[in-house]
């Protein structure tokens, strides 16, 4: 069983803020660092660090070495890394001094996949593997119908959320949302709700919703699982999220129950939330 992560890779410029910048409003920085991250990029990261064997296909841009160096650290396998000469992804983001955050997007070479790309990365995997998504890079639904021929369990995190209503979830094995994300898909706005509407919508889809400081739930069609939140002093949410999907993905595709997949994925986003930064701070 090998995992695929076909995902976005940012170079995230990140400003230290007493608040967030309203409109309107011009407001100076406390201070400013240069971090890797992608929600991509985090998640080949957290499964790397969680001990799982991972392939990265993505596309950095001219400005990228970094990204690639940090995911040789992790000893994420790059096999299908490609380099373009255009700019790269990037983010601007805000970190008040409550550890939250506020992220502008520009995707670059995130939004350059081309069909022939995703079918010669795909042609290396087959029945048993399993790829990972996340909706930062373009082509999401055609990734998802041509690993399902291929016989892959699709895993997918559907953030950010824009599109997503149109993607094919009833391919997708494991579906992470949260509660904004799991609201909109489902039409329902409490968390039991949302959640077996899901099951309901994707009979043969796992969801897991996240629930931030109130923990996280899962249920496939005969169970349902809950796992509490760690709670922790936070400097900087960026990335938790996706340490928790990077982490469950790496347990349950190991072959361990779901229980020890939430508990293990909750605390590793616990650790990941005391530290500055999105891929630095993944334990
Ligand atoms: O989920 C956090 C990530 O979202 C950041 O690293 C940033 O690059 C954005 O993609």
């Amino acid at each position: 069983m090998k995992v695929l992560n076909f995902g976005s890779l940012n170079l995230d410029y990140v400003y230290a803020m007493d608040e967030f910048v309203q409109p309107g409003e011009t407001r100076a920085c406390l201070g400013r660092q240069i971090h890797c991250g992608g929600k991509g990029l985090n998640q080949s990261i957290a499964m790397a660090r969680a001990g799982l064997p991972v392939w990265h296909a993505g596309i950095i841009g001219q400005e990228g070495g970094l990204l690639r160096e940090t995911l040789v650290e992790s000893g994420v396998h790059l096999d299908f890394l490609r380099q373009d000469d255009a700019p790269g992804g990037h983010t601007v983001i805000q970190v008040d001094s409550h550890g939250q955050n506020s992220i502008l997007l520009y995707p670059g070479t995130n939004a350059a996949i081309t069909r022939g790309f995703v079918d010669e990365v795909l042609s290396a995997f087959g029945p048993g593997d399993v790829v990972l998504l996340q909706n930062e890079i373009n082509l999401v639904p055609y990734i998802m119908e041509k690993a399902a021929e291929r016989g892959l369990a699709i895993a997918f995190n559907a953030s950010p959320f824009p599109g997503v209503e149109t993607y094919p979830l009833s391919l997708v094995r494991w579906l992470f949302v949260n509660e904004i994300e799991g609201g909109a898909i489902s039409g329902e706005t409490e968390p039991q709700a949302i959640l077996q509407a899901l099951r309901a919508k994707f009979p043969k889809t796992e969801v897991i919703l996240t629930l931030g400081s109130d923990g996280s739930l899962w249920a496939n069609d005969r169970e349902t699982a809950f796992c509490p939140a760690c709670h922790v002093q936070a400097v900087d949410t960026t990335g938790a999220g996706d340490t928790f999907t990077g982490y469950f993905v790496a347990v349950m595709a190991s072959g361990q129950p779901v229980e020890r997949a939430l508990d293990l994925a909750s605390k590793a986003a616990a650790l990941a939330v005391m530290k500055e930064g999105a891929a630095r701070s993944i334990p």
